[in-house]
């Protein structure tokens, strides 16, 4: 797809951090890249799109996002393929999901000129950040907020989009433990569930801290009225393994997010043959199904978190437990999902934009 380039001002680092950074295996989140992308929505239009070296931003303190939380993000990966050339996967999906977030979050929509292709030519800045490992990618971070300076109520006026890339591991490289959670709630029909927010990851925090105290990794979130329905896991959509077929909370009530890793999940297990049903699923249909012998696998998806095995599920006083050894249906997709991300298979759905 061409897409019109913006005037985007490009300053070098006159320095790189690279030297100094092992990548392998490198821990989620914590270094970033020599480069990052700016962009101001001022007098109702963006400007000022510039790629400038990594560092801080300055902030007033009467900032409108801190105070009242117009704040979105998005979590996307670039993948080296074969041949040393790189591809970020479906990043025209999160482009979507972003601009569906700004308008709930009644935030301006980002141009496609901006955010693709401002992305593509920050990788193409930075491209030697990219780890060359098993299972390791470009971790890529669109946000965007608000910057009035003003501490009334009411939707800023000014904005600043974001990009900042980190290399990135695997994120949870251990099986998890997962606590069903019945006493919180993240997210209500009418709601902010469907919107990558930052008040929502906020509003998780205390709940996945006590289930942390208890030594589980993230809570599985139930339906704000009856903690009967499952709806997604703290950073990750849920997948059970059900009787030979796969079944996932639908996104119908608007209350869990449209994962881009979801929807490959789904179509790549499509492809294989497996039946996958996007539907209500009820605790107690887990725990039955369980108890009978054919609730044999649970696992995570999530751009950050790729494909993550489930090992234990904790629902009051009822443990379920998968030997991460025993599992065939989790390994399959990750290994598929993975071959068409590094360039092992040809591209059919035109997941893979190239840099
Ligand atoms: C992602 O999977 O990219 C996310 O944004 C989830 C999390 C790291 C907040």
């Amino acid at each position: 797809m061409m897409i019109a380039a913006p005037d985007i001002q490009v300053e070098r680092s006159t320095s790189s951090k690279l030297p100094g950074v092992v990548l392998e295996n490198i821990p989620f989140g914590r270094v970033f890249t020599d480069h990052m992308l700016e962009a101001d929505f001022e007098g109702g239009e963006w400007k000022n799109v510039r790629i400038k070296p990594y560092g801080p931003i300055e902030v007033d303190p009467s900032n409108a996002a801190w105070h009242y939380g117009q704040s979105i993000f998005e979590g996307i990966k670039a993948y080296p393929l074969p041949g040393g050339e790189v591809a970020i996967f479906r990043p025209y999906d999160n482009f979507r999901r972003f601009n569906i977030s700004a308008r709930r979050m009644q935030m301006p929509e980002v141009p496609e000129e901006i955010f693709i292709e401002g992305m593509r030519q920050l990788i193409a800045v930075d491209k030697d950040w990219m780890p060359h490992y098993p299972n390791h990618a470009l971790y890529i971070r669109p946000f965007m907020f608000a910057s009035d300076n003003a501490i009334g109520v009411r939707p800023s006026e000014n904005y600043k989009f974001m990009v900042i890339l980190s290399p990135s591991g695997p994120y949870y490289t251990a099986p998890m433990r997962i606590y069903v959670e019945e006493q919180y709630v993240r997210a209500v029909k009418g709601g902010v569930g469907y919107a990558k927010t930052a008040g929502n990851y906020a509003a998780a925090m205390l709940a996945t801290a006590e289930a942390r105290a208890q030594g589980y990794d993230q809570v599985l979130w139930t339906d704000a009225f009856e903690h009967r329905y499952v709806q997604e896991i703290g950073t990750m959509n849920v997948f059970f393994v059900l009787d030979g077929k796969v079944v996932t909370p639908d996104l119908s009530a608007g209350t869990i997010l449209a994962g881009v890793t979801r929807d490959s999940v789904i179509t790549v297990l499509r492809e294989a043959g497996v039946v996958v049903e996007e539907r209500a699923i009820a605790i107690e249909e887990l725990l039955t199904a369980y108890k009978a012998g054919q609730l044999t696998e649970a696992f995570g998806a999530g751009t950050a978190a790729t494909i993550s095995t489930i090992k234990e599920l904790r629902y009051k006083e009822e443990v379920m437990h998968f030997d991460p050894a025993s599992l065939r249906m989790t390994p399959m997709v990750l290994e598929r999902l993975n071959a068409i991300r590094y360039g092992h298979v040809p591209d059919v759905h035109e997941w893979l934009f190239r840099v």
